[in-house]
């Protein structure tokens, strides 16, 4: 199976730029014809989060329209910027609300099954994984006994060292996660969002791969007293090619061409 990952769009309004210099609606449109032209075809298009800076109902028409053009089944759970209603509203099939009003997401690729879970603290850029969502994806991954798993979550469950961004990282429900991985054996892969780099960690020896921007970066300055701080670095996105009994391998690609030298 091969997963597209796209991560932290930011949409604003048409005409708006984000933080008064990234056209992120123009980098949508760039990445989704990327998408739309890959061959072989993605199986899935995983999108990690922060899909909307402004989490109107009509800022994400605009993304579940843009993401249609990919022509690609998608799954999406939220980031920090996100609002659950309107993005629920507009991404039905990407999404699944769970009765305590969590958006989480679920697709069966084949044996592999791939499960989204909401990390998202209304109000807040932190991200949790509290006692009900904890619960929530033990069910799941009791459901799922017996076959290989992809987890995907907006906030990575590790502290990257950029200490801007681990002041917003996951501030609940690592040490249970990992205990869940431990306990229900099979997940290959936990891909992740919100740093806007390409970083990769492990958790109880599950791979994380934390996928970089489509749209701007954040910084690579690890210093303790760095400040958060967004750059220009080329638009990206990752695949994933899952191969039962042999893991996930991981691509970093670029949205554009490099200019010739
Ligand atoms: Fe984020």
């Amino acid at each position: 199976m091969l997963i597209a990952h796209l991560t932290d769009t930011h949409i604003v309004r048409p005409g708006m730029l984000f933080a008064g210099r990234f056209d992120t609606l123009a980098a949508l449109d760039r990445a989704v014809a990327r998408l739309a032209a890959l061959r072989p075809r993605p199986d899935l298009l995983v999108v990690s989060g922060d899909l909307a800076e402004d989490g109107t109902p009509e800022v994400y028409a605009l993304i579940a329209e843009r993401l249609a053009r990919t022509g690609l089944p998608l799954l999406a759970v939220p980031g920090n910027h996100d609002a659950r209603e309107p993005m629920a509203t507009a991404l039905p099939a990407a999404t699944r609300m769970d009765a305590d009003g969590f958006l989480h997401a679920f697709k069966a690729l084949g044996d592999l099954a791939v499960i989204g879970v909401d990390t998202l603290v209304e109000g807040a850029s932190h991200g949790e994984l509290c006692e009900k969502r904890l619960a929530a994806l033990e069910a799941t991954m009791r459901a799922t006994a017996g076959q290989e798993r992809l987890i995907v979550m907006h906030h990575p469950p590790f502290a990257t060292g950029l200490a801007a961004m681990d002041a917003i990282g996951l501030r609940r429900g690592t040490a249970e996660l990992a205990a869940l991985l431990a306990a229900h054996p099979g997940t290959q892969a936990i891909l992740c969002g919100h740093v806007h780099r390409s970083i990769q960690a492990s958790l109880a020896g599950v791979p994380i791969r934390l996928a970089p921007s489509a749209s701007h970066a954040i910084a690579l300055d690890l210093d303790p007293a760095a400040p958060y701080r967004f750059v220009h670095e080329p638009a990206q996105f990752m695949l994933h090619h899952w191969r039962r009994g042999e893991g996930v391998v991981s691509h970093v690609a670029f949205v554009d061409d490099h200019p010739a030298l």
